[in-house]
């Protein structure tokens, strides 16, 4: 049995909570510390899992050479300082989505942890959950063929954040999945996006996507705070079937449909033969069984794992700079009335990500 490794959760709001009973139910882990700038928040939270220590000030977290690792769960706006000090400190960090709230800053926190030879992850959460592990291995033995397009919806009556827009909060759910079940992940050549704040919130509380990839797809995501009914819903359509994600309906959260359009190309030139080309196939629809788990005890799982192999994780730093590039390059589209924003490369000149 391996030495458990030493966390504390940086923010015990809304999500913290959900981190810190995961890593305390984890065989890997010990939950060391529950840090707040608001002690109470933090108390409520010890007292919830037990025997935790409660701090206010993060320097107490980084100068203890006992903690391994941290866990950043506070605002956006704050990851990119938060998380430079936890790695100067020496210490692994896991960082709620989006990793940083610039591609700027999650460059520098990417280079920081690989100069430091230290595991810097981002919880995209939804990469460890049955389904898109399921859609990822479905993509990955080619059972849908060549992704044509992907549509995905994330609408509801949501949080309006203080500090970032819709896009910032929530796409980066829809981005993370797309890039990992895309063999060698989401990287488009551009991205358009529109977004309206019809209340005045001062931000963008409904926003679009739309996203080129690939010879000849697309990827369009609807992300919306305003919406009174939740949709969590992904259409991905390929050459040979078409998969439908709903994450609402757990008695069925994926169907495919062996239904779509088939274009025969044919030398021939008759005026008979062309109509022909277009077929439509209407064959079965299945449900692929799904295993029950937790996503954020796989997270957790994973993070001590790439600390204990000095191995990348699965949602390393440079799949969340993937994502990052797409959102910093919507927010020009979106100042630009939705013009085509081509995207930066990822870290061009870094060759290795701890
Ligand atoms: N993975 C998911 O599915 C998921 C879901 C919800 C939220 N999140 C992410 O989690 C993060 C936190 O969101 P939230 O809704 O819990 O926010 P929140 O505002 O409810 O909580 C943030 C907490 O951080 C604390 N905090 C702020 N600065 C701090 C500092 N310097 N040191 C210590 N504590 C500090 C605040 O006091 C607050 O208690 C965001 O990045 C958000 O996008 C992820």
């Amino acid at each position: 049995m391996q030495e458990r490794l030493r966390i504390a959760i940086i923010g015990a709001g809304y999500w913290g909570p959900n981190l810190a009973r995961n890593f305390h139910a984890s065989p890997d882990w010990e939950l060391a510390a529950i840090c707040d700038l608001d002690g109470e928040r933090a108390r409520r939270v010890a007292d919830q899992v037990g025997n935790v220590a409660v701090v206010t000030d993060l320097n107490d977290v980084l100068t203890d050479a006992a903690i391994h690792a941290v866990a950043i769960a506070t605002p956006a706006r704050t990851h990119h300082a938060i998380a430079l000090a936890a790695l100067r400190a020496g210490k692994h960090v896991v960082v709620e989505k989006p990793l940083a709230d610039t591609r700027e800053h999650g460059d520098a926190m990417v280079r920081e942890a690989t100069e430091r030879g230290l595991v810097l992850m981002a919880d995209h959460t939804y990469c460890y959950t049955p389904a898109v592990q399921r859609i990822r291995e479905l993509v990955e033995e080619g059972a849908l063929g060549d992704i044509l397009f992907i549509d995905s919806v994330r609408i509801n009556l949501g949080l309006i954040q203080p500090d970032v827009d819709v896009f910032w909060d929530l796409a980066p759910h829809d981005l993370s999945i797309i890039d990992f079940i895309l063999p060698g992940g989401l990287r488009p050549r551009s991205v358009s996006a529109q977004g309206a704040d019809p209340l005045g919130a001062g931000k963008a509380c409904v926003g679009y996507l739309t996203i080129p990839f690939g010879a000849g797809a697309i990827a369009h995501v609807h992300v919306n705070w305003l919406s009174p009914t939740k949709i969590r819903r992904m259409v991905i359509g390929g050459t040979k079937q078409t998969l439908v994600w709903d994450d609402l309906n757990p008695q069925q959260r994926l169907s495919i449909y062996d239904r779509g359009v088939d274009i025969e190309r044919q030398s021939a030139t008759s005026v008979e033969r062309k109509a022909s080309t277009v077929s439509y196939r209407l064959g079965d629809t299945w449900s692929p069984a799904l295993p029950e788990h937790e996503a954020l005890a796989l997270m957790a799982t994973e993070f001590a794992a790439a600390i204990r192999e000095e191995r990348a994780p699965r949602t390393d730093g440079r799949a969340a700079m993937r994502v990052l590039s797409v959102l910093d390059a919507a927010a020009v589209s979106l100042r630009a009335a939705g013009a085509a924003v081509p995207i930066e490369e990822d870290l061009p000149d870094l060759e290795v990500v701890a």
